[in-house]
């Protein structure tokens, strides 16, 4: 190859890279803007943007070139949660990148402290009414439950979510069809009134966090019921997002019912944990 022909390669080799990094950033700009540019798994530098940059860091720490040691960069790296950074993650971040999956937020700090006496809530018969799509919600409820001597009730949905469907990483599963197209996201529940309602005085609502809100399913049983009179007290379960505004989101779609600011619980909350914030409510 002569000289000429050389350089015209180089050039255009050197060209093609720097459009794709500019699409990637380009990319990574707009779908940072959908979550109010607070940092996101996948986000390893923590610097607000997915980038190629991250999956690179991934990618590093795999052949071992440089090792995340830090626990939020880990958890951060770790974007398909099943507590390795491999080659998978790295291929995770590239699809956020390029918008094959929606990013998930992560924030840090989440308050597991407990509420001010104004917000303790009215004595009476208490209901713990959850979703829960893998069972660590469901775990949370049965200790409120048993601490209180409340009644539970589970919500399911007609069609329940199997593993495939929760896979928020497959940009085809149901839960980033249903992320990313909000109209799809009512969700039939098996039943949604409750016996003997007028005399709960206090309800417990549970739900897992998706994408930094109540998991869905819940809505279908928050809007069905009327809460005039009843204190309500949110509470949910994540990897490490915060309650945020899940709480007040539901009770803009209630409507009534006087609601708490609820808490957060981390997957494998423990019981005395639950308990200890359960406690300093007044509910029996
Ligand atoms: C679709 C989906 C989205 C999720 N989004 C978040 C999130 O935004 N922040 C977070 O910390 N955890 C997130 N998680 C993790 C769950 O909130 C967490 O595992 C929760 O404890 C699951 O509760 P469950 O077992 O009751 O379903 C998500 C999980 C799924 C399946």
């Amino acid at each position: 190859m002569n000289s000429w022909k050389l350089i015209r390669k180089t050039a255009f080799i050197v060209t093609m890279f720097l459009v794709i990094v500019t699409v990637f950033r380009i990319n990574t700009l707009s779908s940072f803007a959908q979550q109010g540019d607070i940092i996101c798994y996948g986000d390893v530098d923590g610097n607000r943007k997915i980038q190629a940059d991250d999956a690179l860091l991934v990618l590093k720490h795999v052949v071992k070139l440089e090792t995340i040691q830090e626990e939020i960069p880990a958890l951060l790296a770790d974007i398909d949660q099943n507590s390795s950074i491999d080659a998978e993650d790295a291929l995770q971040i590239l699809k956020t990148v390029v918008k094959l999956i929606p990013p998930v937020p992560y924030r840090q700090g989440a308050s597991e402290e407990p509420p001010a006496e104004s917000e303790k809530p009215a004595e009476g018969k208490t209901l713990v009414v959850y979703f829960s799509a893998t069972g660590n919600t469901k775990e949370v409820a049965g200790y409120i439950a048993d601490a209180v001597g409340a009644d539970q009730m589970e919500l399911t949905p007609v069609n329940p979510y199997s593993a495939a469907d929760l896979s928020w990483t497959d940009p085809d599963s149901r839960v980033v069809y249903e992320h990313d197209n909000p109209d799809a996201r009512e969700v039939t529940l098996a039943e949604t009134s409750v016996p003997d309602w007028d005399s709960y005085d206090t309800v417990f609502i549970g739900y897992p966090i998706w994408w930094g809100i109540a998991a869905w399913p819940v809505n279908g049983f928050v809007s069905a019921n009327d809460f005039t009179g009843k204190t309500v007290i949110p509470f949910c379960t994540s990897s490490s997002s915060g309650i945020g505004e899940s709480g007040i989101l539901l009770e803009e779609l209630a409507g009534t019912g006087n609601w708490l600011e609820g808490m957060r619980f981390r997957s494998n909350a423990s019981k005395e944990v639950v308990q200890e914030w359960v406690g300093s409510l007044a509910v029996r």
